[in-house]
């Protein structure tokens, strides 16, 4: 599937886990806030947002992917980093859990207009969680809220543009034998609770002219390994300029988190920028096998492909 090659790409993180203010900067390339120049504190919460630009062809076009857990951290953090949702052109949702939507309906109803909201129709499964602590959930995305809102819905299956610039993947096509569905995760089909496949969770790719693919996971729980081997084969580019988002791998165990960074090293992106639900030993384990390429997704961070 041909995507168009973009000028140009930035990703900055709106919501993210994390903030540190001693992670470094990468000159040119990925640039971090200095707190004490925004008009207002950063907030960090348990959810992903990115602000994304594209350049094409001299146009600029403005997409979100994904919206946070809540309004609190995504309203406030759209403030901080002063951006105005009247240009945003489009938004995406990763999948269909609600820290990647907490905030959807919000935009929705601070902007005039329609706004083209992409993801996959799996989305509107429940979906809940499992853990030690107990039962998280259900959940469920809102259609009628959200088409109350004023969102233009385009739910796809398969690969579809957005934008006619970038590409979801639609439903990834697995190919590692080591990322497989974790037993916490649940969604509910005709009122029966089943392990969650994650069918609805797609990769957001974009082609950069000269640099290759930018892509991005929101939670990754097909597996970020699956996700960018199923980007270069919708594609066809194999080189690899940047992979950003939540990885979901700690909750894994340390086999998945060997067998994935193995197979990170043999896809050899320039910038591998990872937060959110990762979790801390993976991030660390990350830094340690990635000390050039690997970089905390903090909130305020902003990846500069091209241009
Ligand atoms: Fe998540
Ligand atoms: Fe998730």
């Amino acid at each position: 599937m041909q995507i168009p090659a973009l000028k140009s790409v930035t990703v900055e993180v709106l919501v993210d886990n994390f903030f540190d203010v001693f992670e470094p900067s990468r000159p040119g390339v990925v640039e971090r806030v200095v707190p004490g120049r925004l008009k207002k504190p950063l907030v960090a919460a348990h959810g992903l947002a990115f602000w994304i630009t594209l350049e094409k062809d001299g146009a600029t076009s403005r997409l979100l992917l994904d919206a946070a857990n809540s309004p609190l951290p995504l309203m406030n953090n759209i403030e901080a980093l002063e951006h105005n949702l009247e240009e945003v052109d489009a938004v995406v949702l990763s999948h269909g859990h609600p820290d990647h939507y907490g905030g959807l309906v919000e935009i929705l109803s601070r902007r005039q207009g329609k706004l083209p909201v992409y993801f996959h129709k799996d989305c509107y499964h429940p979906k809940l969680l499992i853990t030690p602590r107990g039962r998280i959930g259900p959940w469920k995305l809102d259609r009628e809220a959200l088409v109350q809102g004023g969102a233009e819905m385009h739910e796809n299956s398969g690969p579809a543009l957005v934008l006619d610039q970038v590409l979801l993947t639609g439903t990834v096509e697995a190919s590692t034998p080591y990322e497989t569905p974790l037993p916490g995760p649940k969604r509910v089909i005709a009122g029966v609770e089943e392990n969650d496949p994650f069918t609805d969770e797609q990769a957001l790719v974009a082609h950069v002219q000269g640099q290759g693919l930018v892509i991005l996971g929101g939670c990754s729980h097909p597996g970020i390994v699956n996700m960018v081997k199923y980007a270069q084969k919708l594609t066809g580019v194999q080189e690899i300029a940047a992979i950003i988002g939540g990885f979901h791998l700690t909750a894994g165990g340390p086999d998945l988190i060997r067998s994935t960074i193995q197979g990170l090293k043999e896809l050899n992106p320039k910038i591998l920028l990872a937060g959110h639900c990762t979790g801390f030993k993976a991030l660390t384990q990350l830094a340690l096998a990635f000390p050039d390429t690997f970089m905390v997704s903090c909130v305020g961070t902003k990846v500069m492909i091209g241009g």
